[in-house]
């Protein structure tokens, strides 16, 4: 697959991420190279990794307990000390081989310390593939509050290597699958027809589904990369999906869901929205649902849930003057930025996912 240039970053994937990381490393002068990992990639992709990885250099490994429970200040406070322990300096590097939650921390560790070291991603899940490691957005959680901290800052490179999926569990699969899902849904028709029906796939076709949407996320994040506009149209589905995974995480009696599942919900209720509010087609929402509903199961949710739900929604990002704004579709393929909708229509959509 072709590498896909960005003006600040290059992607490439598979067998030729080793070629241009090793590339990369030899034209480089790092001081020392830090690579972070969590419980679950220090066994399963590290050993692979260091085995494609051809330097001279001491690599240093450091690990974090896996889990978005884990992607907090705190688990940063104990990154940068150790960064700081081994002398890392301003000249270093860090590779973040992991999932969202390692992407996501990783990349806003090297961003802050000494105000900015180099670093690179290397997804191993689905979700870090298609979407959390492509496009500068790097934070953590603040308590159950999602990416309340952070800044956008861009990767050296990003390597794709979608042979780390054949460990990966089918739940996080599923909750990848979701963000690709989204990237039909706001962008393509096309590619939304082509992932509704995975039951024909070969792996093959996996990875040219996985390099649509690296192209889709990585077209949009060009355009407006610090989302003053058309980037708030990936956060499709995410307004109430966050505010879902939000209030599962934090609920003692309730399993937490995976963030693709949380939004999968979010797109149905957001579908159903846009249905009352910008002509989305009747049809359309019908087979979005039945298509989510087949994939994701359905999750039970009471009144008092929606209640709590809709309270969390006064911390997303995209909230401005007060006012929760929502990405809406008027078809697929053409989204609506900045919508308001009233708690009633929401609690409306809620009981629509639930019938
Ligand atoms: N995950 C949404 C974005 O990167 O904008």
């Amino acid at each position: 697959m072709k590498s896909i240039a960005t003006p600040q970053y290059s992607i490439h994937f598979n067998s030729a991420c080793y070629t241009e990381f090793n590339t990369y490393l030899q034209n480089s002068n790092f001081s020392k190279i830090f690579i972070l990992v969590d419980s679950n990639t220090h066994n399963y992709c590290l050993p692979y990794f260091l085995s494609q990885v051809a330097t001279t250099q001491e690599l240093e490994i450091i690990e974090i307990e896996a889990g978005e429970i884990n992607k907090t200040i705190d688990t940063c406070a104990g990154v940068w000390s150790t960064l700081s322990d081994g002398d890392a300096d301003r000249k270093s590097l860090m590779v973040n081989l992991g999932g969202g939650v390692v992407t996501d921390l990783g990349g806003f560790v090297a961003s802050t310390f000494k105000r900015g070291i180099a670093f690179i991603n290397v997804p191993t899940s689905l979700l870090a593939m298609v979407d959390a490691s492509v496009g500068g957005k790097t934070g953590v959680d603040l308590g159950v509050l999602k990416n309340q901290i952070g800044v956008i800052n861009f990767s050296e490179m990003v390597l794709i290597d979608t042979n780390f999926l054949s460990t990966l569990p089918q739940n996080e699969m599923r909750s990848g699958l979701a963000e690709m899902l989204k990237h039909g849904l706001i962008q393509d028709e096309v590619y939304w027809n082509k992932m509704s029906d995975l039951s024909q796939s070969s792996l093959a076709d996996l990875d040219n589904l996985i390099y649509e949407s690296v192209i889709i996320k990585k077209n949009v994040v060009i355009q407006d990369p610090h989302e003053d506009g058309l980037r708030k149209t990936l956060n499709f589905g995410h307004t109430l999906g966050h505010a879902i995974e939000s209030y599962f995480l934090s609920s003692e009696e309730k399993t937490s869901l995976l963030h693709g599942e949380a939004v999968a919900i979010g797109m149905i209720l957001a579908c159903y929205i846009s249905n009352k509010l910008t002509g989305f087609p009747t049809e359309k929402l019908k087979s979005i649902r039945e298509t989510l509903s087949k994939t994701y199961g359905k999750v039970e949710f009471d009144d008092q849930d929606y209640l709590q739900i809709i309270e969390l929604l006064k911390f997303d990002k995209k909230n401005t003057h007060g006012n929760i704004n929502f990405v809406l579709l008027e078809d697929i393929g053409i989204p609506k930025i900045d919508c308001k909708v009233s708690n009633a229509l929401i609690l409306e959509s809620f009981n629509y996912y639930m019938t």
